[in-house]
């Protein structure tokens, strides 16, 4: 029987990390993964390619609404092979996995492929084709990340009612795409079809569409998003989806509890995802689970079990790639003796719809429901001159910070390239930068990332330079 140091269970950006991280610090390594690609959902039917989607179908995009302005002139039509961009974003997809395989070779990770299970808490059975083998290893990480969740009166045909994996597959464009869930998935898929010529309807049960963020970007989005042809229907409860044939029809409950009916031909159930432990046998080494299925863990990460760790999706917090990388970090430097730290309130949180919607911090409804007095700064992104030179000019940056102090507490970001510009934030909150810090940093000129600056300088003493 192979013995290891330390064995991780599953190889999405938690578990890889995690295991270059203890291969680094000349620990004896394996990671365990079900299925033959590594990357998990992230690199398989996640970040990598919904990304590649929303760059092949914003580039259609330009090309059909944008390109004339610019003086660009496509004799003919513009047309579509979904086809060509499937393969590109699988092509996208292989490449990166591969990456991940050869980082795994380099650091001498030995990759197990197999279902892995705990046989107690420090043996796992590894079965595949019917063939079970067991490997030993002092510690263990559990990051098995998540899968899509579902309401409990949908049934899921994967066909015309899809989750994320299908919609990243789809073999047409949908006429009509309904969207249960405005969220980051519904969105983001959701303006990947809507730009691909397909009608899109949102319909979500809050208030407002991406809801756990500051309530300034989900208005600004959702206005720049029904400019953009999708339709949202707010504050409004899904009863049923019936498929008839090609047709699908939703019943729901809008705001006044009148009954609406929807009928589209695809409908993608985005509301949520949950934790997966799912054949992992977590009971025979004793690990718990909580109330909401995730593997129970402290603030190191630590099971109730001694020597098992679990980290990503799987454990409470948000489930992020970065998220889960940090964490895959931390266990393996907590086993090893050092001390690392993660601020969670430093994570940042990124839609890559465009404009892009990122934020780090708290929003100013939580600074509210905290009782903490704060001062903000805003500032428009058209009034860049970055912002008119491309043309996009919709979005705003907002900076919250203390009133006091004038310490930065959130960053809340919506337009052109925000998903980077978000960095900046986080350095600046790491190093506990006030407004007026940044407000005296220079930013080059002409960048969308000056709207940082003027936002910091709305800030401190209400003292933006081009509005
Ligand atoms: P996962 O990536 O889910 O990996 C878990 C792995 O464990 C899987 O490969 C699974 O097969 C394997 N596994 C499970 N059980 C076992 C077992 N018993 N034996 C062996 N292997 C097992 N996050 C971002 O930060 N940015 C984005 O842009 C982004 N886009 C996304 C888009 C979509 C459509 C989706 C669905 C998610 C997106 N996410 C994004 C979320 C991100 O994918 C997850 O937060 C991240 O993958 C979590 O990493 P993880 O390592 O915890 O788990
Ligand atoms: P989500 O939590 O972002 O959004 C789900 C939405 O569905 C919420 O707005 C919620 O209010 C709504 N909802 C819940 N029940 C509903 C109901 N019965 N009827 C109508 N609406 C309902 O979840 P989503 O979009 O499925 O994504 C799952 C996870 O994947 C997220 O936690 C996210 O962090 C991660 N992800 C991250 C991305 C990124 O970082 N860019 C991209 C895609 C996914």
């Amino acid at each position: 029987m192979s013995t290891y140091d330390v064995a991780v269970i599953g190889s999405g950006p938690g578990g890889y990390v995690a295991a270059i991280r203890c291969a680094q610090l000349g620990m004896k390594t394996a990671i365990i993964e079900k299925y033959s690609t590594l990357g998990g959902t992230c690199l398989n039917v996640g970040c990598i390619p919904s990304k590649a989607l929303l760059d092949s179908s914003h580039h259609y995009h330009d090309a059909i609404a944008h390109f004339e302005e610019h003086g660009i002139e496509i004799p003919g039509e513009v047309k579509l092979n979904l086809e060509k961009m499937m393969e590109r974003k699988s092509s996208v997809v292989s490449q990166t996995c591969d990456g991940v395989k050869f980082l795994m070779d380099k650091n001498k990770i030995d990759v197990i492929q197999g279902v892995g299970s705990f046989k107690d808490k420090t043996h796992i059975n590894i079965e595949k084709d019917g063939e079970t083998k067991t490997i030993e290893a002092k510690k263990i990480i559990i990051a098995t990340g998540s899968k899509p969740a579902n309401l409990p009166f949908i049934d899921l045909d994967k066909e015309r009612v899809i989750t994320s994996t299908e919609a990243l597959t789809l073999k047409e464009v949908p006429k009509h795409m309904i969207v249960i869930g405005g969220g980051v998935i519904g969105l983001e898929l959701g303006q990947v079809y809507r730009r691909l010529g397909a009608e899109v309807t949102v319909v979500e049960f809050l208030d407002r569409i991406i809801p756990t963020m500051d309530s300034a970007l989900s208005r600004e989005l959702q206005k720049v998003l029904k400019k953009q042809g999708i339709k949202f229907h707010v504050s409004t409860k899904v009863k049923s989806v019936e498929r008839n044939g090609d047709e699908i029809i939703i019943k729901a409950d809008d705001k006044k509890d009148k009954e609406i009916e929807l009928k589209g031909d695809y409908c993608l159930v985005s509301v949520g995802r949950r934790p997966y432990t799912d054949g992992l046998n977590a009971e025979a080494a004793g690990v718990e689970l909580d109330d909401k299925g995730r593997v129970k863990v402290n603030d190191h990460l630590q099971t109730n079990v001694d020597n098992i760790y679990a980290i990503g999706d799987v454990v409470r917090g948000a489930m992020l790639a970065h998220k889960a990388e940090e964490e895959g970090t931390m266990v393996a430097e907590l086993i090893a003796g050092q001390k690392p730290h993660i601020d969670y309130n430093l994570i940042p949180g990124v839609v890559y719809t465009w404009p892009e919607v990122a934020a780090v911090g708290k929003t100013e409804e939580q600074l509210k429901e905290e009782g903490v007095k704060y001062k903000e700064g805003k500032f428009p992104m058209r009034a860049l001159g970055r912002s008119r030179a491309s043309g996009d000019i919709d979005g705003l940056i907002k900076i919250l910070a203390d009133e006091k102090t004038d310490e930065v507490l959130g960053v809340h970001m919506i337009g052109a390239r925000t998903a980077d510009l978000i960095a900046e934030a986080v350095s600046a909150m790491e190093f506990r930068a006030s407004a007026e810090d940044i407000s005296r940093m220079s930013h080059a000129h002409p960048t969308y990332a000056e709207a940082v600056k003027e936002a910091a300088l709305a800030a401190t003493e209400n003292r933006p330079l081009h509005i």
